[in-house]
């Protein structure tokens, strides 16, 4: 798995806020479970342009965000002026005083590191500061990656390395724990999505959330392969409705101790 700046770039902007609004919007009861108070100090990891930060900062909080991608953080800064945001990779940040509370949402499942970004989350809090916090979980995306997957070696490729982490509520507690965490709430649910702004389904969803997949494939390889993985995936994941995503989410509040 990588994860480096030219993939955080891929996170377009613009995109990202018209076609993946539907992130922050689910990230609305997240923000309910860190409950900011008045004049609390909070630090948003892998913000993106900064709509939960927002609503952060409107509940009374003195709010950070923090995101790997330039052209994220460009938007969040012209979207509210009136919140700090800058550019860090959150498997190496530092800040000069430490926070009340470190959020974050659906931003962990990018890094790959992530006993190196719960100990910087640690550094980042005070003795008693919160970790609150929602990301894939294991077997999220379960169907779309096999088909993927399968269609890939059905044409001989070499399997693509998938960018993402997505543990399992045991394995992530026992970092946070060996990372100086006490645990107070885990939640490992399903949460089957719709890809509304995927019309052309699973293989639209290859190229928005795995572009990296492509790279170096004969473009005209890249239609028929993509429309493969749509029959693939269908019989799971295509309804009457429309397209679903298989989303599986782990969210947790742990404590520094
Ligand atoms: C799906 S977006 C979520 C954005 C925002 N938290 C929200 O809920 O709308 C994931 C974000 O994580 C950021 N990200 C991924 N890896 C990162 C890293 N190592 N350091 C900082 N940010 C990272 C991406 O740039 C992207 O903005």
């Amino acid at each position: 798995m990588r994860y480096d700046t030219p993939g955080l770039e891929r996170w377009n902007s613009r995109v990202h806020d018209s076609s993946f609004g539907y992130v922050s919007t689910q990230g609305e009861p997240l923000v309910d479970l860190l409950d900011p108070q008045p004049g609390e100090r909070v630090l948003d990891l892998g913000c993106g342009t900064g709509v939960l930060t927002a609503q952060i900062a409107f509940r009374g909080a003195e709010v950070l965000g923090i995101d790997g991608s330039g052209a994220m953080i460009e938007k969040a800064l012209a979207q509210y002026p009136g919140i700090t945001f800058i550019v860090g990779d959150a498997h190496d940040f530092t800040v000069a005083r430490p926070y009340d509370a470190v959020f974050s949402n659906a931003a962990l499942h990018w890094m790959n590191r992530p006993d190196a970004v719960i100990a910087s989350v640690r550094e980042a809090l005070l003795p008693g500061g919160r970790f609150v916090a929602e990301m894939g979980g294991a077997g999220n995306c379960a169907e779309l990656t096999t088909a993927m997957l399968t269609a890939w070696r059905e044409y001989g490729l070499r399997e693509p390395e998938l960018p993402w982490y997505f543990p399992s509520p045991a394995e992530y507690a026992r970092r946070l724990e060996a990372e100086g965490f006490v645990v107070r709430l885990l939640e490992y649910f399903d949460r089957p999505t719709p890809l509304e702004e995927c019309p052309g389904g699973a293989g639209d969803w290859v190229r928005m959330f795995a572009p990296s997949a492509l790279d170096g494939l004969a473009p005209d390889l890249v239609e028929p392969l993509l429309q493969r993985v749509n029959e693939l995936a269908a019989p799971a994941l295509r309804r009457e409705s429309g397209w679903m995503a298989d989303y599986v989410r782990l969210r947790f509040a742990a404590v520094r101790r």
